[in-house]
């Protein structure tokens, strides 16, 4: 991997004209793509592999198979902000997409935990639940990787998730309100599938 690509830590919203899709590069080896449905929401997303190769000034070879086979090579030119795509499906059918992206980075970003979730909490809750061994205002607590029988990783941070959604067993959390907002908890959410940053 050549130590001029642009992209880690950087996310890019990628307009292929019959499909869009969200690329985020945590580092030179690990590429989480997301598909952009039709009305500009989040749909699956998949966590993949990749092999990165300059080919000449900004322009690089990102390359990866995904889960299903499904085989991708990305020529991404980072000075024209243009990519051609090469997919090869798993029924070995063969597809190629010009498109263009722009960065969306500094607002994709993950959360840290500091400075965007603790901050979501009152002093009043994290005592409450400090009584009963939850404790919201602690990172090493809230982004312990131990998992459960209910969850295979970081469950505490999980339990605490599934209570503020109340989507879960038990009563939703604050008892009796008021909730989270769909933007806190997808703030949260994203703190979670960006590593649990403190
Ligand atoms: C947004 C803030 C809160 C979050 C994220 C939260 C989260 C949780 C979680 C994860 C549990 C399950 C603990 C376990 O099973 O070991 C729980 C239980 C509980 N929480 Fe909270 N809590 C919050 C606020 C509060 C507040 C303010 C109170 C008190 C007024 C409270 C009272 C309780 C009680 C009584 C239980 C045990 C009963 C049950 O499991 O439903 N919580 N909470």
């Amino acid at each position: 991997m050549d130590n001029d690509f642009p992209g880690i830590g950087r996310t890019y919203r990628v307009d292929f004209i019959d499909f869009r899709v969200e690329m985020h590069f945590a580092s030179a080896t690990s590429l989480t793509y997301t598909v952009i449905t039709q009305d500009g929401a989040q749909g699956a997303s998949e966590t993949v592999t990749v092999g990165i190769r300059a080919i000449t000034d900004g322009i690089f070879l990102v390359t990866w198979q995904e889960a299903d086979k499904t085989t991708v090579v990305h020529v991404e030119d980072y000075v024209k902000k243009t990519i051609v795509t090469n997919i090869t499906n798993p029924d070995l059918t063969f597809e190629q997409h010009l498109g263009t992206f722009v960065e969306t980075g500094s607002t994709m970003t993950a959360p840290s935990f500091a400075t965007d979730i603790k901050t979501m909490f009152s002093a009043g809750q994290i005592l409450c639940m400090k009584n009963k061994g939850v404790r919201l205002d602690d990172f090493n607590f809230m982004s312990n990787a131990t998992g459960d029988q209910t969850f295979a990783d970081h469950a505490n941070g999980r339990h605490v998730f599934a209570r503020l959604r109340g989507d879960g067993p038990g009563q939703r959390m604050p008892p009796g309100g008021p909730f989270w907002t769909q933007p806190m908890l997808d703030k949260f959410q994203a703190w979670m599938d960006g590593g649990f940053s403190p």
